[in-house]
C-alpha cells in the first residue's frame, strides 16, 4: 500500500530530454491516489507537450506566472500554498542555479520561493555538466537552502555519455516520494490538515551522535599512528542532520574543518577517548553514525619520552595492541529498557571486495545500516571533495542495497542523512 492518497504534488517538470520519464511519474502518482498538478518551464514544453500531463492527471497543465486567465483559476500563490510537495524532475543545472539564486522569473522558480513545502530537486543533465564545479556548487547551496537532492542514476546518457546525470527511474522517483510521506515525521505536520504548515524536518526531536575524522595513537610525546581521514564527511553528515532539525553531537579527531553550526562538539585524539566519549552519550544518542576512521592498534606502551634512534639498531620493533571497536560497542544489543541501544550506522572504507566486506561488517557489528565506499580510488574517499557510496540496510535478515553516484560529500551527506532517517522512522514503526 502507497501512502499516497490524495497527498497533493506539484510535479515541476524543467527542459531536458529526460522530461519524458515524468509523464511515467504522473501516471503512477495519480495511480496511487495523488492529486498532482503539473508544473512546466518553457524548455520542457520543448521536449513535451503539456497536453500529454492533462490527459494523465486531470487537470490543466500551469505553465505561466502571469496569465490572467490561469490566476484567475488557481493563481500561483494559492497553488504554493495547496501543495504538500514540490517535485522537479527533471531539474536542469540552469534550473539549479536559478533556484541556488533565488530567481523568480517563471511560474516554477516562483512556486519554489513561494511556497512551505519540501521542494526535493532529481537533477539530469550530461555527465560532465553534473561535474562541474558551478553545479556541484550550486547543488551545495540548494541543500544549504533546504532543497533536498534526488541524486542522478548513473549510467549511458541519452547524449552516449556514461557516468552520473540520468534522471532516476519513474518507479525509483514514485518510491522516492512514497518513502517521503509514508515517514511519520510528515504524517505528524501537515497532511492531514487543510491549512498547509511548514513540514516537520525529519530529524526534529532526533538525538544524532557522529563520530568523524581519524584517531591518533600515540607511540611518545612528539609521534604517533594515523591515517589519511580528513573528517568530510562526518562533517558533513553533521551539518546534514542540523538541517534536518536534530540535536548533533560530533565527536572528532583530530581534522583542519569548521565545527558545523548548531554542531556541538568533542574533540578526541584516541581510540580510547572517542570511547568514552560515546559511551557517555549512548543512552541519550537515537541515531549512532560511526564516521570515525578509527585506528585499529595502538601502541601497547606509550614512551614517556621520545624515542631515540640508536645508532647500532636498523630496525625497530613496535608492540601494538587492538583498541576497541566502539561501534560494535554502541551497537551492542542490551536488556536494560532504559539505556535502549541506538540506531547503529558504520561506513566500511575499503579497498577490495567492498561490498562484501561492508555486509559482513553489517551483521557481525550487529548494524541497521552500513555505507561502503572504495577508497582505493583517490578521486573519492579519504581525503577527496567528493564520494561514492552504497548504502545497506538491514532489517531483520533482508539487506537492502542502494547505490549513491558520486557527488560532493555535502550533497552525499545531505541524500545519505534522508535516507538512513526515512529508513530509522521506518523501523520505528514497524
Ligand atoms: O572494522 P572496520 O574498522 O573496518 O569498521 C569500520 C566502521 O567501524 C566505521 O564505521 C568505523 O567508524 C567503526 N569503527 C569503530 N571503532 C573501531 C574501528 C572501527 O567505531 N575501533
Amino acid at each position: 500500500m502507497t501512502g499516497l492518497i490524495n497527498k497533493r504534488i506539484i510535479l515541476g517538470i524543467s527542459g531536458g530530454i529526460a522530461a519524458y520519464k515524468s509523464a511515467f511519474l504522473a501516471r503512477l502518482l495519480v495511480k496511487a491516489g495523488a492529486k498532482v498538478n503539473v508544473v512546466m518551464t518553457q524548455g520542457a514544453q520543448a521536449f513535451i507537450q503539456p497536453l500529454t500531463f492533462q490527459a494523465l492527471t486531470g487537470h490543466p497543465v500551469h505553465t505561466h506566472l502571469l496569465n490572467p486567465e490561469a490566476e484567475a483559476g488557481m493563481g500561483h500563490i494559492e497553488l504554493a500554498r495547496w501543495a504538500e510537495l514540490i517535485i522537479i524532475a527533471p531539474t536542469t543545472a540552469d534550473l539549479m542555479a536559478r533556484l541556488a539564486t533565488g530567481h523568480a522569473g517563471d511560474l516554477l522558480t516562483t512556486l519554489c520561493l513561494a511556497s512551505k513545502a519540501p521542494v526535493h530537486l532529481a537533477p539530469a543533465m550530461n555527465q560532465a555538466m553534473w561535474q562541474h564545479p558551478a553545479t556541484q556548487r550550486n547543488a551545495q547551496l540548494l541543500t544549504e537552502l533546504g532543497y533536498t537532492l534526488i541524486p542522478p542514476a548513473e549510467g549511458e546518457q541519452a547524449c552516449g555519455d556514461v557516468g552520473a546525470g540520468r534522471l532516476p527511474e519513474p518507479e525509483t522517483l514514485f518510491s522516492w516520494i512514497d518513502s517521503f510521506f509514508k515517514s511519520s515525521f510528515f504524517k505528524n505536520s501537515f497532511v492531514e490538515s487543510n491549512q498547509p504548515e511548514p513540514a516537520k524536518k525529519l530529524g526534529e526531536g532526533l538525538r544524532i551522535t557522529i563520530t568523524a575524522g581519524p584517531t591518533q595513537e600515540p607511540l611518545d610525546p612528539v609521534r604517533y599512528l594515523s591515517n589519511h581521514s580528513s573528517g568530510k564527511m562526518g562533517y558533513a553528515l553533521a551539518a546534514a542532520a542540523v538541517e534536518q532539525g536534530a540535536t548533533v553531537k560530533l565527536i572528532s579527531g583530530p581534522v583542519n574543518l569548521a565545527i558545523p553550526d548548531g554542531v556541538h562538539c568533542t574533540h578526541i585524539t584516541t581510540a580510547a577517548q572517542m570511547l568514552e566519549a560515546c559511551e557517555k552519550l549512548r543512552s541519550t544518542t537515537d541515531v549512532f553514525i560511526a564516521c570515525a576512521a578509527v585506528a585499529d592498534y595502538r601502541a601497547e606502551a606509550v614512551a614517556d619520552q621520545k624515542m631515540k634512534k640508536q645508532a647500532n639498531q636498523d630496525e625497530l620493533i613496535l608492540k601494538l595492541v587492538k583498541n576497541p571497536d566502539i561501534l560494535a560497542t554502541m551497537a551492542q544489543a542490551t536488556v536494560d529498557t532504559h539505556k535502549p541501544r541506538p540506531f547503529c550506522v558504520g561506513f566500511a572504507a575499503e579497498t577490495q571486495q567492498v561490498e562484501d566486506y561492508a555486509q559482513d561488517k553489517l551483521v557481525r557489528k550487529n548494524l541497521d545500516a552500513i555505507v561502503a565506499n572504495d577508497v582505493s580510488d583517490s578521486s573519492i574517499g579519504f581525503g577527496s571533495d567528493e564520494n561514492r557510496v552504497i548504502l545497506f540496510t538491514r532489517a531483520g535478515e533482508c539487506i537492502h542495497r542502494d547505490p549513491l553516484p558520486q557527488s560532493s560529500k555535502g550533497v552525499l551527506g545531505q541524500q545519505l542523512l534522508f535516507k538512513l532517517l526515512v529508513f530509522y522512522k521506518e523501523q520505528q514503526k514497524s
